[in-house]
């Protein structure tokens, strides 16, 4: 017997407001068909003035409750990956915890595009661990508020929203076959810091800043790290890419999804896409898609989810999850 997390529910919500390629043609020098051919992109959701990363955690997280059916009290850890936190402090989710009326401790934790699988794996560690029983892991961004909107070749890729889940601990078997988190697999290589970065911090200038990235040399890393941990996940299960049910990637690039899919063999009627219509919600990316897939029915119990994402760092990870 081991002791694995399961997960019981989860839940998104995005801002009303899409902005289209369209939209944005009148704002930068950039075209519908540059972002659709480079990135897969058609539109994003762009939060409101004075609607907060805390304000998409907690839309997103009351409805992963709901979907989990437990109670908010019952919740005695929170884990929330965010790059774009209502504050410098306190953690964000310190607030998503008070306004659940959650229990135990809350965290943020950052790791930019990779933010949901670091969550994920800290949350199933305390779970393993027993240091919590019932966890909420949240992914929410207001991406845009750190977008320089004179800058076309970032301000068409990010959008705004959030993603949650429910994980619990339970005694598994220990085999492959078991629900809930089967692995999960962390990376960072800090020498490419520079590749993709926010140029002001707190303690750098004092300020937010704005997003700065070295958009080809991400891809070209992306490409190589992504690929070499979803084999890592699979070898760490004993597992062939054929046993993979759905690819739950980041949302980041149409080319880059296709890349690994292509790598994995797997048909594109198993890769959850959500980039055409979120753009990179950055740590939301992953729940966002999970849920979308969950709640139209694709998703079913005893699936094989392989989750895997890439950002600024650089970090990347998978997670290998049994629905
Ligand atoms: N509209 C029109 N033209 C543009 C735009 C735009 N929005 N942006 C750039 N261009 C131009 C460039 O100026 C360049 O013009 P030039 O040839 O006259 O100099 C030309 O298009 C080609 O630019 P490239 O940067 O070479 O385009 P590329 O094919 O590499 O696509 C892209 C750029 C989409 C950013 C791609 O490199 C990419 O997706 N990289 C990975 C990004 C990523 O995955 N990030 C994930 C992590 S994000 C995180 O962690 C926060």
């Amino acid at each position: 017997m081991v002791k694995r997390s399961r997960i019981l529910g989860c839940g998104s919500y995005l801002p009303a407001n899409v902005v289209t390629n369209r939209d944005l043609e009148a704002r930068v020098d950039t075209s519908d068909d540059w972002i659709v051919q480079r990135t897969g992109i058609r539109s994003r959701h762009i939060a409101a003035d004075g609607e907060l990363t805390s304000d998409l955690a907690i839309a997103a997280a009351t409805r992963a409750l709901e979907h989990a059916g437990v109670d908010a009290a019952s919740i005695d850890c929170i884990v929330l990956a965010t790059t774009t936190p209502d504050n410098t402090f306190p953690a964000t989710a310190t607030k998503v915890q008070a306004a659940l009326g959650a229990k135990g401790f809350a965290l943020d934790i950052q790791a930019v595009c990779a933010g949901f699988v670091y969550a994920m794996s800290i949350a199933d560690n305390f779970i393993r661990l027993g240091q919590a029983t019932r966890a909420l892991v949240i992914g929410a961004e207001t991406f845009s508020r750190l977008l320089d909107w004179k800058d076309r070749t970032t301000c068409v890729l990010f959008g705004d929203g959030a993603g949650a889940v429910v994980m619990e601990g339970y005694d598994a078997a220990g085999t492959a076959a078991d629900r809930g988190v089967l692995s999960t697999h962390l990376h960072s290589d800090g020498a490419q810091y520079g590749l993709l970065y926010v140029d002001g911090g707190p303690s750098a200038t004092g300020t937010a800043g704005h997003v700065r990235m070295n958009g080809q040399e991400v891809f070209r890393h992306a490409v190589s790290k992504l690929s070499s941990v979803v084999e890592e996940a699979l070898a760490a299960n004993g597992l062939e890419p054929a046993a993979v049910d759905w690819l739950v990637p980041h949302q980041a690039n149409q080319r880059i999804i296709d890349g690994i899919a292509r790598k994995l063999k797997l048909p594109t009627d198993k890769v959850v896409l959500t980039v055409d219509r979120h753009g990179n919600t950055s740590a939301a990316s992953i729940p966002l898609a999970l849920c979308e897939a969950v709640h139209d029915g694709r998703v079913k119990r005893g699936d094989l989810i392989l989750m895997e994402a890439i950002g600024g760092g650089l970090t990347w990870g998978a997670a290998m999850v049994r629905w």
